[in-house]
C-alpha cells in the first residue's frame, strides 16, 4: 500500500507502459507526457544506448557480443536525456554524446535484445530508471516497468498490436529516417524480439496481474488517447485521496 501524505486532488502517478517492440508504446507514451506536464522515459533506448557504445568499443561487433568486455564497460556509461527544442522530445545521450539518431537502426536493433538480457546491464538500468520516477510524474515504457521497476505504479498499461502492423509502422518509420530496410527483414527481426523477450530467463515481457491491455492495432494515437481519459482520472483522483494502490 501506499502511504499518502499528499492528498492534493492532482497527485502526480507513475505510469507504467509495458509492451511489445514497434506497437507505439513510445508514441503513445511521449504524447501522454506531454499532455500530463510528466516526464517521458523510454527505457527502451537506454538498452539501445549500451548496445551502442558496446558496438564503438568493439563489444559488440557483426551481431556477436562479447559478454565480460561489455559488462567490464558498465561502470563507464553515463546515460542522460536532454530535451531537445527543435524536435519536442527528449534525445538520448551517451557520456555527453547524443545517440538518437542511430540507436534505431538495424545494428543495433539485431543486438540489443542479447544486449538486454545480461544481468549486470538490467541491474544498472533499472537503478537508474528507479531514480529517474522517484518523484513520480512519470511515464516510463518498456518491457518491465510494471513487473519489475515500479511494481507499485498507479497505472499499467500493457499494449499490443499484430505483428503485421507493427512491422508496416516500422518500416515507415525507418524509410522517413533514410533507412530503406525489406518490410519481411523488419517483421522477422519483430518476431524474432518478441520471441526473445518473451522467454528470455531475465525480467521477461509478461503482463502484470494488474495492468490494463490496450491493443491497438487498429487505432489512432487519439483513439488511444481518448480511451485512457477516463482511466487516468479514475487513477489519479484515487491516487490523490490515498485509496488508489494501481489496482
Ligand atoms: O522498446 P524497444 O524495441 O526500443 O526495446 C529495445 C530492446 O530492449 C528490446 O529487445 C527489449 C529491450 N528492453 C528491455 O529488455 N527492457 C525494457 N524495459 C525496455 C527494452
Amino acid at each position: 500500500m501506499h502511504s499518502s501524505p499528499n492528498s492534493s486532488p492532482t497527485r502526480r502517478i507513475v505510469i507504467a507502459v509495458d509492451g511489445f517492440s514497434s506497437c507505439g508504446k513510445s508514441t503513445f507514451a511521449r504524447l501522454l507526457a506531454a499532455r500530463l506536464g510528466y516526464i517521458f522515459i523510454d527505457t527502451g533506448a537506454m538498452y539501445r544506448a549500451v548496445t551502442c557504445y558496446g558496438i564503438d568499443h568493439g563489444a559488440v561487433q557483426d551481431g556477436r557480443i562479447d559478454r565480460e568486455r561489455l559488462i567490464g564497460m558498465l561502470d563507464d556509461i553515463d546515460i542522460s536525456f536532454r530535451f531537445n527544442p527543435a524536435r519536442g522530445a527528449s534525445d538520448i545521450y551517451v557520456n555527453g554524446v547524443c545517440v538518437e539518431d542511430r540507436i534505431r537502426g538495424i545494428e543495433v536493433s539485431d543486438a540489443v535484445s542479447r544486449v538486454s538480457r545480461i544481468p549486470e546491464v538490467r541491474a544498472k538500468l533499472v537503478a537508474l530508471q528507479q531514480r529517474m520516477g522517484a518523484e513520480k510524474g512519470v511515464v516510463m515504457d518498456g518491457r518491465d516497468i510494471g513487473t519489475v521497476v515500479f511494481p507499485d505504479a498507479e497505472l499499467k498499461l500493457y499494449m499490443t498490436a499484430d505483428p503485421k502492423i507493427r512491422a508496416r509502422r516500422r518500416y515507415l518509420e525507418l524509410r522517413a529516417r533514410g533507412e530503406e530496410v525489406p518490410e519481411e527483414e523488419i517483421e522477422r527481426n519483430i518476431r524474432e524480439r518478441d520471441e526473445a523477450d518473451l522467454h528470455r530467463a531475465i525480467s521477461p515481457l509478461r503482463k502484470a496481474p494488474d495492468a490494463i491491455e490496450l491493443d491497438n492495432s487498429h487505432m489512432t494515437l487519439e483513439e488511444q488517447m481518448a480511451w485512457i481519459e477516463p482511466i487516468l482520472a479514475e487513477r489519479t483522483a484515487a491516487a490523490a485521496g490515498g485509496a488508489g494502490n494501481g489496482k
